[in-house]
């Protein structure tokens, strides 16, 4: 698969899409890499009251918002449909509702612009946000080397690939229960925390000690799994018998531990893997590589060079959609007007 794009080559540009969740958005990418536009409507305030995302509420919002939203996009790009080569929209995995308001819209899109209409993988798009840097940066990243490790920590997933090529992944182990950014929202709201937990655990850490409590770690060892339900449950034992004993609850160290052992588990098992496998870098995405803690851990070892997005592009956005849509359609893939969306569509 040739996927080299000389400045000989009139620009190819993807106009992305994304709803599969909490979030409408839309971003304009040239070539895969160089974002032109990227706009994200979040609906945190809607769903807080709700302690998490209300599914139903979630897909109404992405009806109301969406036109605008790609609109916004076209104009920051200075663009219209007629200067986009083809139309990336995520499939899946996300919440069906959701995914069926970006899918159709793109769908309605494509349909009167007839350009090509490309199904992306939510994850895939988490992974290719790597590729991404501002239109105006001053000298151009290197793209992500392969043989890459990818972290891919989400609110849905927590998985560890082998990338060996564009597009082309070995899942090596994931979580068995709870993902890394479920974690992060349950125990956020055993801590009294507002949705969405990550940021919250984030800022009570900074206040806390992370050696207060020695919070289990599952190694797994053996394997490339990884399990948070135990860590869960040690936090609300913790936190029980705080309230048996009418204590205040020490909200920042309990924090702080819970964080330090989600972090310790993510970057040594990644760390090793990349080793294990011989990758030449390491990627970690998806929103819980927003987290300041896990960001700190890659970036203070010296083995691996770590691609770890700006935080604009770790939670939810399109123009990891965008990208990834870009080595899709560089490789080919244009799909039917009947494509589906797949709420449970795993990455490999
Ligand atoms: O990728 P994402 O935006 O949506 C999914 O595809 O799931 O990830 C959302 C998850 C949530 O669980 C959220 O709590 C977590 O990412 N998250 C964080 C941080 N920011 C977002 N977790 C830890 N620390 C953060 N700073
Ligand atoms: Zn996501």
């Amino acid at each position: 698969m040739d996927m080299k794009i000389t400045s000989a080559n009139p620009p190819v540009r993807v106009l992305g899409i994304e709803s599969s969740c909490d979030e409408t958005a839309a971003a304009v990418i040239e070539n895969g890499r160089s974002l032109l536009s990227n706009v994200v409507a979040s609906q945190i305030d809607l769903h807080v009251k709700y302690g998490g995302v209300f599914p139903e509420v979630a897909s109404r919002q992405h009806i109301k918002t969406i036109y605008a939203i790609i609109d916004q996009a076209l104009q920051q790009a200075h663009m219209t449909l007629a200067d986009m080569d083809a139309i990336a929209v995520t499939r899946g995995p996300g919440l069906a509702g959701s995914l069926v308001v970006g899918m159709n819209t793109a769908k309605g899109l494509a349909l009167a612009s007839s350009l090509p209409l490309i199904g992306v993988n939510h994850l895939e798009g988490h992974i290719y946000s790597s590729w991404v840097y501002p239109a105006d940066v001053e000298s151009i990243p290197l793209a992500p080397q392969f043989p890459l490790m990818a972290l891919l920590v989400s609110g849905g997933h927590t998985e560890l690939n082998l990338i060996t090529g564009h597009l082309t992944y070995k899942r090596l182990g994931a979580t068995l229960d709870d993902a890394a950014g479920e974690a992060f929202d349950k125990v956020a709201r055993l801590l009294g925390l507002p949705y969405p937990g990550g940021p919250s655990v984030q800022n009570a850490a900074a206040e806390g000690n992370p050696q207060a409590f020695l919070f289990p770690r599952a190694r797994l060892e053996g394997t490339w799994d990884f399990s948070f339900s135990g860590l869960k449950t040690a936090v609300m034992r913790v936190v029980r018998q705080f309230e048996e004993k009418h204590q205040p609850l020490p909200v920042a160290d309990l924090a702080a531990s819970f964080q330090a052992a989600v972090v310790d588990v993510l970057f040594s098992k990644t760390i090793k893997a990349a080793q294990a496998f011989k990758a030449k870098e390491i990627v970690v995405a998806g929103g819980v590589s927003a987290n300041k803690g896990l960001r700190e851990a890659f970036l203070a070892q010296k083995d691996f060079t770590v691609h770890i997005p700006p935080l604009y592009l770790c939670t939810d956005n399109a123009a990891m959609i965008a990208a990834a849509g870009f080595f899709r359609f560089s490789a080919g893939q244009q799909d039917a007007l009947d494509l589906d969306v797949l709420p449970t569509w795993p990455l490999s």
